[in-house]
C-alpha cells in the first residue's frame, strides 16, 4: 500500500468507526437501597448487565467506591480502600466493570473529594486525621489539609475553602498542590487498576470549577459530568418562576470554567419537566422559543435525567411524579442532551423506555440535535426533532387524532406519543 492510500485507508476506518459510535447514554446504576442489598449491590448488578447492553446504554454511574463513614459511600475516608464498601469488595467492583466493558459500557466512578471523614483524632481531640488505606503513606493527611474556614476541623494553615461548605464533614483544602497531586493519582489508580472509565464529580458546588478542570486535566476521563444541585427561583406564590434562565447560566458557566470538556445534569430541564408535566406544559418553551432548560442553551454540556438517589428512590426529596415518569422519558429521550436513566425507572418501565430509546438510535437523535417546539400549552407539548421525529406529551388529543401528515407513530403511552417520518 502506497502512504499516499494507506492515509485514505485510515482517514476512512477513523470515520466508520465514528460512525459506529453511538451518542453517549447514561445509566444510574444503583439507588438509596442498593448498600444493603443481600449479596451485595455489585454482584446483583452484574445480572442487569446484558438487559442494559441491549437497551443501548453506553455509560454506567456506579456509587462511590471506598470505604466510607455512612453505608452509601457519600462520606469516604480511606479512599484507596475498596474492600470496607456496602456494595461489594474490590474484586466484585472489578468484576462488574469487566462485565459492562464487555458488553461495551464503560463505567463512572462517583467522586466524592470535597470532603473527606478522617480516621484519628489529633491531640487537640479534633478529628483531622486522614489515612488512606494503603501501606506506603498516599493521602495520609493532617488537619493543614482541610479549608481554613472550616475552623472545627482545621488547624488555620490551609487556603479558604473556594466553594460551598459541606456541613457533617471536614472540606479538603484543593488549592494544596499535593491534594490534587494525590487524589489525581487516585483517581488514575481507579482507571488503571480498577478499570473506570470516567467521572461523576458529587457536590461540585463544594468547590471552584477550576479545580474540577484540573482533575479532567490530570485525568483525561472518556466522559465525565457534575452533579451541581442548585435551587431554581420561586415565586412569592411559591410556585416555580417561568424565568429560570439564571439557573441554566450557571451551569453553563460552572461547565466552561471547570474546562468545557465535563457535561452537567441539567437540573434546570428536570425541575420545569417536573412542574410542567402538571399541567402547566406552556413552561416547557423559553423567550426565544427554545427548551428553557440547559439543553436550549448548551445541549452538548447537558445530562438529562428525571429522577436520581436523592430526588427519588426512598429519600423522595422531591420525586417526579410518578404517574408522569414516562413523559419525562419521552421529553429527554427525543430532545438533545445526552439522557440519563434511572434504576429505578428501568426495572420498572424498560420496555417503554426501551421503545423510545430505539427510536433515538434509528433517528440518530444526539446531544446536539435541534428542536423546533410546535405547540406549548397547558396540557400540550409538541416538538419537531432533527426533521424527522415529532413527539408530543400532555393529555390533549388521543394518538389517533393527531397524527402529522407524513408521519406514522413510532412508539405512544399515556399522554405521550412520538412519530418518525414515513
Ligand atoms: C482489597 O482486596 C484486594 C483483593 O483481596 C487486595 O488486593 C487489596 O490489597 C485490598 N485492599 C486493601 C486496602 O486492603
Ligand atoms: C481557582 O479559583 C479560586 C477562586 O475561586 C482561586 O483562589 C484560585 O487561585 C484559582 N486556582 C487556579 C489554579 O486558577
Ligand atoms: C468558607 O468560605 C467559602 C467561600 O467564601 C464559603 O462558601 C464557605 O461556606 C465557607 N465555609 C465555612 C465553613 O464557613
Ligand atoms: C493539561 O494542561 C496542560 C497545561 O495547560 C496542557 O498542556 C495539557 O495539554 C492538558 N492536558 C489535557 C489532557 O487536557
Amino acid at each position: 500500500m502506497s502512504s499516499h492510500s494507506f492515509f485514505w485507508f485510515f482517514v476512512l476506518s477513523v470515520s466508520y468507526l465514528a460512525a459506529l459510535t453511538s451518542p453517549a447514554l447514561l445509566f444510574q446504576g444503583f439507588n438509596w437501597e442498593s448498600s444493603e442489598k443481600e449479596g451485595g449491590w455489585y454482584n446483583s448488578l452484574k445480572n442487569l448487565v446484558p438487559d442494559l447492553a441491549n437497551a443501548g446504554i453506553t455509560h454506567v454511574w456506579l456509587p462511590p467506591p471506598s470505604q466510607s463513614a455512612d453505608q452509601h459511600g457519600y462520606m469516604p475516608g480511606r479512599l484507596y480502600d475498596l474492600n470496607a464498601s456496602s456494595y461489594g469488595n474490590q474484586d466484585e467492583l472489578k468484576q462488574l466493570i469487566d462485565a459492562f466493558h464487555q458488553n461495551r459500557i464503560k463505567c463512572l466512578a462517583d467522586i466524592v473529594i470535597n470532603h473527606r471523614t478522617a480516621a484519628k483524632q489529633d491531640s487537640r481531640g479534633v478529628w483531622c486525621i486522614f489515612e488512606g488505606g494503603t501501606p506506603d503513606n498516599r493521602l495520609d493527611w493532617g488537619p493543614s489539609f482541610i479549608c481554613r474556614n472550616d475552623t472545627e476541623y482545621s488547624d488555620g494553615v490551609g487556603n479558604p475553602d473556594t466553594g460551598e461548605d459541606f456541613e457533617p464533614a471536614p472540606d479538603i483544602d484543593h488549592l494544596n498542590p499535593r491534594v490534587q497531586k494525590e487524589l489525581s493519582d487516585w483517581m488514575n489508580w481507579l482507571k488503571s487498576d480498577i478499570g473506570f472509565d470516567g467521572w461523576q464529580f458529587n457536590f461540585v458546588q463544594g468547590y471552584a470549577p477550576n479545580i474540577t478542570k484540573i482533575y479532567m486535566n490530570q485525568t483525561s476521563p472518556n466522559f465525565a459530568v457534575g452533579e451541581r444541585d442548585e435551587q431554581l427561583s420561586y415565586g412569592e406564590d411559591g410556585k416555580l418562576n417561568p424565568d429560570q434562565d439564571k439557573h441554566r447560566r450557571a451551569l453553563v458557566d460552572w461547565v466552561n470554567d471547570a474546562g468545557g470538556a465535563i457535561t452537567a445534569f441539567d437540573f434546570t430541564t428536570r425541575g420545569i419537566l417536573q412542574a410542567a408535566v402538571e399541567g402547566e406544559l406552556w413552561r416547557l418553551m423559553d423567550s426565544k422559543g427554545m427548551p428553557p432548560g440547559l439543553i436550549g442553551l448548551q445541549p452538548g454540556s447537558a445530562v438529562t435525567f428525571i429522577d436520581n438517589h436523592n430526588t427519588g428512590s426512598t429519600q423522595k426529596k422531591s420525586p417526579f411524579p410518578f404517574d408522569k415518569v414516562m413523559q419525562g422519558y419521552a421529553y429527554i429521550l427525543t430532545h438533545p442532551g445526552v439522557p440519563s436513566i434511572f434504576y429505578d425507572h428501568f426495572l420498572g418501565l424498560k420496555e417503554e423506555i426501551g421503545k423510545l430509546i430505539t427510536i433515538r438510535a434509528r433517528n440518530q437523535i444526539n446531544e446536539k440535535s435541534s428542536v423546533k417546539i410546535l405547540a406549548s400549552d397547558s396540557d400540550l407539548y409538541v416538538a419537531e426533532i432533527d426533521h424527522g421525529v415529532i413527539m408530543k406529551i400532555g393529555p390533549k388529543f388521543e394518538v389517533g387524532d393527531l397524527v402529522p401528515p407524513n408521519y406514522r407513530i413510532a412508539t405512544s403511552g399515556q399522554d405521550y406519543c412520538v412519530w418518525e417520518k414515513e
